[in-house]
This record gives structure tokens, C-alpha cells and sequence, in this order.
């Protein structure tokens, strides 16, 4: 059991700044991709009875709570996150009596669940979209419907350039807009056209938000990870026009080399964004014990963190916010850059300075939108150097105040996929990036463009889990009717959890350890954290002070030997011994001595007791 083993912080040690403590302040969340990580039924695809047959695994490594990616009903344009039935389970993934025994084992075991909500969109195929392309109908107004603009005429995107209602572009490529021919109007989609926005606005999209999710919470389920929820409110002139719409008294911004503008800085933490939420709390949790919610940020400063954390304002208990994995690149994320350590240590500092009164932080560097991060920001080139960064990183993240997230694989140390062609990669938002980039917009080279994905791809995180060494990788039998639907990484035959469940030098013993770390000591949950040597190029260094008790925690985020910087050094002067070890990625009498020696090795990471 893993919950029950857990006692919650005392409510002596402030956490969020709600008395009392809230049940999941030292919780460790791990996200599984239902797609990828367990097939039981041999079509390639992972399901819900998969999950439930792992539920030891994720006991065992000691995780709180489980959030799954989308399971619903749904075309699957975008993996799931297009919702065609939000009461009911998609056939690839098995039925809501699946779902049931799913919650039911897991809750035996201590580990709660928490689904994907995603209500800033629905499928186009959701029954809500089909009935409101009749304008009639009463849910005429729950979508973005807009005329194209005066003096064209609408049509397929293409057709009639300057059309749409704006210039707005999609994340998932091309206009923001698609023409309805049933209804002779454009409707907006941020994401992809199969992903219409719901209109926020209208009280009665709210309510059947608020509807769905209490008949989920009755059934069981502990909360939600939601996606996307800071664009569910969009800015609009006084009579309702968005920017750039024909008449609005509102401007778009200028389009981009792809041809169009940025809709985020309307979309993003809206003005009714706090209403919204608000409510949301009040309608769905208001009575409600046991629950966690966390929403999907983009777009959303560490200072407004503080204030939609803020239990006094009753709206989310924590946000992903995308500042630390958005920074390294060229403008667009097809662009890499190599990390700049000080540019991330200042904005996890922002963060961390932003909860530091009330709210709450999430910890995260990998889910399945972002690549592998030992791939990213530590070097799987080696085994060695691999199983040295993948741990010198879990720690690294998981000394940080706030709630860690682990995604499926990370804590095996999995690495992105090193695909070389494009019809290897499955994910949308690639395939139609390349198209748009390389292929119409002619702004990069296929070659420039094939790196990017390699490196910055959604794929990258999406292979299947890495069970054991068989033909595939044990997420399906080896005579499975049907291949993954796609590829395994062929480094499975070496990475795996099999080989590292008994081994107690692997990245999953590891984890193990921080997990625990979180679950024992209120200082590394709850802690105040203060950075050192905030402009040295290799050395994450920082302290966590809780009453008497402070910890140390040294990075070395870099492949090669280095000094430790000034106010390290200083900190680490007084005589550390062994016993001062809580945890590192060499073994304790090597911290000891690096620290003796003011220097670090490759990917050294340790806690020091002060
Ligand atoms: C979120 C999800 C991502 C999805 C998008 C649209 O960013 O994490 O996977 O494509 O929303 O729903
Ligand atoms: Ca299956």
C-alpha cells in the first residue's frame, strides 16, 4: 500500500497555505499514456485492462496517484484529446465496466485516479458540435460560429483567402478557422478542425461541463488533470467581437512567416478565467474530500499561479505552467536550442517564488507532449551517461517544492524515439507542422525540420513502454495480431523494467528513493527553497530550510568534471560526512569526497544534510 504508508504534512508545516493540509501535499503523480502503456487484446493499441494488470508496478515504485491521458469516446485525431462521448470509454481502450474495475483495483492499492478533462474542445463528432451546425437548434451557440467576413465568399480554406473571421492560426498548423458548410459559418479550432472550442460564455455549455464531471466524481474518479482550461475564456470587444473580426473594435496581431497570428495573448487566462474556475469549484467540488486538480497553464505567469493556487480563492489546487520547456529553442519548438542552465534556474526560481506565500507549484520536465528528458537536457549517448543524467535530473526535479509528476518510462530512464523518417512519427502536430513548414510556408528544410522533430516531437514520449527485452518491448505478447501502433524503441532490449526492477543501482531504484524521500521528510515536500550560484553554467545548487532541518541539493547538469561554484563551496565547507548523504547518484562516500574536493563529476547530484 502506498497512500496509507503516506502521512500527510502536520498541519504545523505550511504547505498551500490551507489548513488543514491538503491530502496530496506530498503525493507523487505519474502519468500514464493509456495508448502506449499496457496492450491486453493484441490489436497494437494499450488499454484499461493493461493498466489494471500493472497496478503492482506503480505500487511498488511508490506513486500516490495516476493521471490517464484521455480515455473517453473519440475519433482519435488527436489521440483522445477530441472527446466525442464524455460518458463513455473508447472501444480501443475498453468499456466503463473496465473503467470501474480499473478504479476499484487501484483503489485497493492506495493509488487514486485522476482523468484527463478536456472541455475547451470537443471532437466535431460530439453530438453538441453535429446539433449545433443547425442554427436552430439549441445548441446553436455552443461553439465559436462566425460569417466569414463581409465581402467574400466562405469556402474551404484556400479557396477564398481572407475568409475567416480573423487571421488566427492553430497550434496543429493552418487557419484557426473551418468553414461549415451545413451551417455556412466558420467555426473556431484552436487545436486541429476535429477539435472545435466550446463557447464558455453560454451558461449551458457550463453546466454540462459541470454535469459530466460530477457523474465522474460520483463514479469514483479522484479528480482531474485539465487540459488547456486557461484558453477556455476568450477576450472579445464589448458586443462580443474577437480581435481582428470584421467590425471589432479589437486588433489582431501581425501573422507570423506561416501566414498567420498568435491567438494565445487573447486566448490565454481570459478575462473570465477566474469566474470560470470559480464556479467550476463551487458547481463540481464544493463538499467533496479527497480530490486533486491540476490545470493545464499555457500562457499563464508564475505570478498568476500564486493566485489560481490560492486555496482563498477557491479555484485550482495547482497548474502546469510551460515556461521551463518552452525557453530552450529558436522561437518555434522545431528550432532547438542546447540548454542555458541559468535561463531555467531563473525561471523555476520565478516559480518557486511565486507560491512561496500561498498556492502551489507542479513539478514536471516530461509528459506526452514533450520529449524524453535525459535525451533533452541530459545525454543518452552511453549507458553510463544515461543512467547518470536520468538520475542526476529525477533528483534535481523532485528537490523542488511543489507536487513531482513522473511520466510513463521516465522512471526507467527511457529516451526519445531517434526516428530519422517521417513516416515513422503517428502525432498530428508534426506531420501537419512539416507539411506547413517545409512543405507550404517553405520557412525550414526538410532536413532542419526532420531534427527538430527528432528532437522536439510529441512521438518522442509516445513509444510504447518498456516492460522487458521481448520483440515488443512486453507492452504486447510477441504474437500479438497486430504490431504496436507505433514503433518500439529498439534500445528496449537493453532499457527496461524488468532488468531494473531488481537492481538497485537502476534509474527505477532511484525513483523509488525520491518518491519515498517526498513521503518521509516535510522539509523536501514542503520546505522553503533558495537557489545559489544562480549564474553558473553547470551547477544546479540550492537549499531547503524547514525550522532546524536544511538540506543542500548539488547538481551537476553537465557531462564533464567541474568546480563547485562559490556559494556552494561555502555551504559544503563544514565537515560533511556519509551520514550526511540522503541521496545520490554516485554512491555516498564518492559525494563526500567530490564535496572535499570542491568539484563534481559527470551528472553528480546529491542531498546533503546540513
Ligand atoms: C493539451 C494536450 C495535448 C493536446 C492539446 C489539445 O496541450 O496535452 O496533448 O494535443 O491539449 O487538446
Ligand atoms: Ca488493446
Amino acid at each position: 500500500m502506498t497512500t496509507s504508508q503516506r502521512t500527510v504534512i502536520p498541519d504545523s508545516i505550511r504547505t498551500n497555505g490551507a489548513t488543514p493540509n491538503p491530502w496530496w501535499s506530498n503525493a507523487v503523480v505519474y502519468q500514464i499514456y493509456p495508448r502506449s502503456f499496457q496492450d491486453t487484446n493484441g490489436d497494437g493499441l494499450g488499454d484499461l485492462k493493461g493498466i489494471t494488470s500493472r497496478l503492482d508496478y506503480l505500487a511498488d515504485l511508490g506513486v500516490d496517484v495516476l493521471w490517464l491521458s484521455p480515455v473517453y469516446k473519440s475519433p482519435q485525431d488527436d489521440n483522445g484529446y477530441d472527446i466525442s462521448d464524455y460518458q463513455d470509454i473508447d472501444p480501443l481502450f475498453g468499456t466503463l465496466d473496465d473503467m470501474d474495475e480499473l478504479l476499484a483495483e487501484a483503489h485497493k492499492r492506495g493509488l487514486k485516479i485522476v482523468m484527463d478533462l478536456v472541455v475547451n474542445h470537443t471532437s466535431d463528432e460530439h453530438a453538441w458540435f453535429e446539433a449545433s451546425k443547425n442554427k436552430d437548434d439549441e445548441h446553436a451557440d455552443w461553439y465559436w460560429w462566425r460569417p466569414a467576413r463581409p465581402g467574400t465568399t466562405a469556402g474551404e480554406p484556400g479557396a477564398e483567402p481572407g475568409a475567416e473571421p480573423n487571421q488566427w492560426g492553430s497550434y496543429f498548423g493552418g487557419s484557426a478557422w473551418e468553414y461549415c458548410p451545413e451551417r455556412g459559418e466558420y467555426y473556431l479550432h484552436q487545436f486541429s478542425k476535429k477539435q472545435p472550442d466550446l463557447n464558455w460564455e453560454n451558461p449551458a455549455v457550463r453546466r454540462a461541463v459541470y454535469d459530466m464531471m460530477n457523474w465522474w466524481l460520483d463514479r469514483g474518479v479522484d479528480g482531474f488533470r485539465m487540459d488547456v482550461i486557461t484558453l477556455i475564456s476568450k477576450r472579445t470587444d464589448l458586443s462580443g467581437k474577437l480581435p481582428g473580426e470584421y467590425g471589432s473594435e479589437l486588433d489582431d496581431l501581425p501573422v507570423g512567416e506561416e501566414g498567420y497570428s498568435n491567438p494565445n495573448p487573447f486566448c490565454a487566462d481570459g478575462p473570465r478565467q477566474d469566474e470560470f474556475l470559480a464556479e467550476m469549484r463551487r458547481e463540481v467540488f464544493e463538499g467533496r474530500e479527497g480530490f486533486l486538480t491540476v490545470g493545464e497553464a499555457p500562457g499563464v505567469t508564475a505570478q498568476r499561479n500564486e493566485y489560481i493556487t490560492d486555496p482563498a480563492n477557491g479555484e485550482l489546487d495547482m497548474l502546469f505552467l510551460f515556461e521551463h520547456v518552452d525557453f530552450d529553442c529558436e522561437g518555434v519548438k522545431w528550432k532547438p536550442l542546447p540548454l542555458d542552465l541559468p535561463k531555467l534556474k531563473s525561471i523555476m526560481a520565478g516559480y518557486q517564488a511565486a507560491v512561496k506565500n500561498a498556492g502551489w507549484a507542479s513539478l514536471f520536465t516530461g509528459n506526452h507532449d514533450q520529449p524524453r528528458v535525459v535525451s533533452r537536457w541530459g545525454d543518452d549517448s552511453s549507458e553510463e551517461s544515461r543512467v547518470r543524467s536520468a538520475k542526476a535530473l529525477g533528483l534535481m526535479l523532485h528537490m523542488h517544492r511543489g507536487t513531482p509528476y513522473i511520466y510513463q518510462g521516465e522512471e526507467l530512464g527511457m529516451t526519445d524515439a531517434h526516428f530519422t523518417r517521417l513516416d515513422q512519427y503517428r502525432d498530428l502536430e508534426s506531420l501537419n507542422a512539416y507539411r506547413q513548414r517545409v512543405e507550404e510556408a517553405k520557412v525550414q528544410s526538410p532536413e532542419s525540420m526532420l531534427a527538430g522533430i527528432a528532437a522536439r516531437g510529441r512521438d518522442n514520449s509516445r513509444t510504447p513502454m518498456q516492460w522487458d527485452g521481448s520483440v515488443y518491448a512486453g507492452f504486447t505478447a510477441p504474437d500479438a495480431a497486430k504490431e504496436p501502433w507505433i514503433s518500439v524503441n529498439p534500445n528496449h532490449a537493453a532499457i527496461n523494467a524488468a532488468g531494473e526492477f531488481d537492481d538497485p543501482d537502476s534509474v527505477y531504484a532511484f525513483y523509488k528513493q525520491l518518491i519515498a524521500l517526498r513521503h518521509d521528510m516535510p522539509v523536501v515536500a514542503a520546505g522553503d527553497w533558495h537557489l545559489l550560484d544562480a549564474d553558473d553554467a553547470h551547477v544546479y545548487a540550492f537549499t531547503r530550510t524547514l525550522g532546524d532541518e536544511k538540506l543542500l541539493v548539488v547538481v551537476n547538469m553537465s557531462g564533464r568534471t567541474v568546480d563547485l561554484p562559490r556559494e556552494t563551496a561555502e555551504l559544503a565547507a563544514a565537515g560533511i560526512t556519509e551520514s550526511n548523504v540522503v541521496i545520490s547518484t554516485y554512491d555516498a562516500p564518492h559525494a563526500v569526497a567530490s564535496l572535499a574536493n570542491r568539484e563534481l563529476d559527470p551528472w553528480e547530484a546529491a542531498v546533503i544534510q546540513l
